[in-house]
């Protein structure tokens, strides 16, 4: 089709250039959105860090992958990760505008560039260039005005660290507790860091989230509004996408073999996603708290996610041995299948926004444990906007043996399963012929032709 287009001597479908971050939670959907695309007719170039690289091999032979010169070690993801944030984009800039250079000298194709919001330089670039630039964003909608929100609250000199105003409602909002907010466990530097890398984002033609407009309808009025730039909901990518991977973990498959011996829905699945770390005390009292809770377990614990320690040796001696019958860990889940399996009826989950949205997908109840960034604004719709889960506020064994019985057994979950089960027909919709996805995905793409 677009090899008639060009022969026709009409214009050819602009090349698009996406750029991939090393954040497993975020090359994800880009490369979704990238797929997704590519199904459309747009010729797809990848502009991604050399850490974390995607693999070619997992995607269209015609996707050109562009490597960018990054110099990181490793991906950091919770202290100093503004930091982080701030050497990528500083450190990416120049091979980017290198590689688009040479792109728009060859001049066989136009443009257009999306890119993840983290990586701004290349919203940068794209304007230097004068090439149109979309944003992508791997985080909610409503991220977006939660952020301007929790600016605001420190120009008012409101100190989160404090507790007691941690657990306040937010003046003149129903919704959102100070503890909600993105970046509320943030220490007060890297915060800094944050709002000096935002101020660098040049102004895009055009906002890309994942996610649905009947999940996030006010938010998305709301970014349109502040944005003032069309804004495109053409989530969940993984539904739209469904075969795209990202490949840059070893998934361990035999977890789905053991659950397909369960019974249906008695299995809590538990994963804190790609970046989530936690003290060794955690991951005690999480233990215990699911030995004590009596039900079956599949638990994620990513090496290297405790501190101090490679995997399993700091649980509590006998825990493998005494829940051997009930329980299985693992060290990376094939997370989608494990949320889709018949015998999963909950998932305790740090609530990335990639893993709110399989589970809304799935009709899967949550537990919600939010550790950073936009994970706590996350935990606050799942809880108290969507009512699909409940918010474990402190771990400590016995919360968590409640919470897990609340969700898994008592008559709550039953109910919070009723409304979680109506969302999942919902994103079925949104994503079938005719669904607001769908009408996005189209609106997309007639944007990027117009551009
Ligand atoms: C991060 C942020 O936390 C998230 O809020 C942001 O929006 C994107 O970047 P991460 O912490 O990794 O991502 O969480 P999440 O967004 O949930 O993404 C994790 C992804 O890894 C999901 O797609 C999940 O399916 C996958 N996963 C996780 C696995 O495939 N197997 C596992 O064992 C664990």
């Amino acid at each position: 089709k677009r090899e008639m287009e060009e022969h026709d001597g009409r214009r050819p479908q602009p090349l698009v250039v996406l750029t991939s971050s090393p954040f497993h939670g975020h090359m994800t959907p880009t490369l979704q959105l990238a797929t997704t695309l590519h199904a459309k007719g747009f010729p797809i170039a990848i502009a991604h860090s050399k850490l974390n690289p995607p693999n070619p091999s997992n995607h269209p032979s015609d996707f050109t992958f562009l490597p960018l010169s990054d110099n990181l070690p490793a991906v950091e993801g919770t202290g100093g990760f503004a930091k982080f944030i701030n050497t990528l984009n500083n450190n990416c800039k120049g091979s980017f505008k290198e590689h688009l250079t040479r792109l728009v000298n060859e001049g066989n194709k136009p443009i257009v560039v999306i890119y993840d919001s983290v990586m701004y330089f290349a919203g940068v670039v794209a304007d230097d260039l004068n090439l149109p630039h979309i944003m992508f964003r791997t985080t909610s909608a409503s991220f977006i005005p939660a952020l301007l929100l929790r600016q605001q609250v420190r120009q008012h000199g409101r100190f989160l660290e404090e507790d007691f105003v941690m657990q306040e409602v937010v003046p003149n909002q129903n919704l959102l507790r100070y503890k909600d907010l993105p970046f509320s466990k943030t220490p007060i530097e890297d915060w800094k860091q944050h709002v000096a890398n935002y101020s660098q984002q040049a102004h895009p033609s055009a906002l890309v989230c994942n996610t649905i407009k009947f999940l996030e309808h006010d938010s998305l009025t709301q970014v349109h509004n502040i944005l003032q730039v069309p804004v495109f909901a053409v989530g969940p990518l993984h539904k739209l996408a469904p075969n795209s991977s990202s490949g840059s973990c070893q998934e361990d498959t035999s977890c789905i073999t053991w659950l397909d011996k369960q019974p249906p829905k008695s299995v809590v699945y538990i994963s804190f996603g790609s970046l989530a770390t936690m003290e060794t005390k955690m991951l005690i009292e999480m233990a215990w708290g699911l030995a004590k809770s009596n039900q079956r377990f599949l638990w994620v614990v990513r090496p290297g996610s405790v501190c101090g320690s490679h995997w399993l040796e700091l649980l509590p001696e006998g825990f493998v041995e005494e829940t051997r019958e009930r329980g299985l860990i693992v060290k990376w889940a094939p997370q989608k299948e494990v949320l889709a399996h018949f015998a999963v009826g909950g998932f305790w989950s740090h609530c990335g926004w990639n893993s709110c949205l399989e589970s809304i997908s799935s009709g899967v109840v949550m537990i919600c444990q939010p550790f950073i960034v936009d994970q706590m604004l996350n935990a606050r719709y799942v809880s108290y906007v969507w009512k699909i889960g409940l918010e474990l506020e402190w771990v400590e064994r016995g919360e968590v043996e409640r919470m897990i019985r609340r969700v898994m057994v008592d008559e709550e979950g039953v109910e919070m399963r009723v409304r979680v089960n109506d969302m999942k027909e919902m994103v079925k919709e949104a994503v079938g012929d005719d669904g607001s996805s769908q009408k996005s995905l189209e609106d997309l793409v007639d944007f990027i032709l117009s551009c």
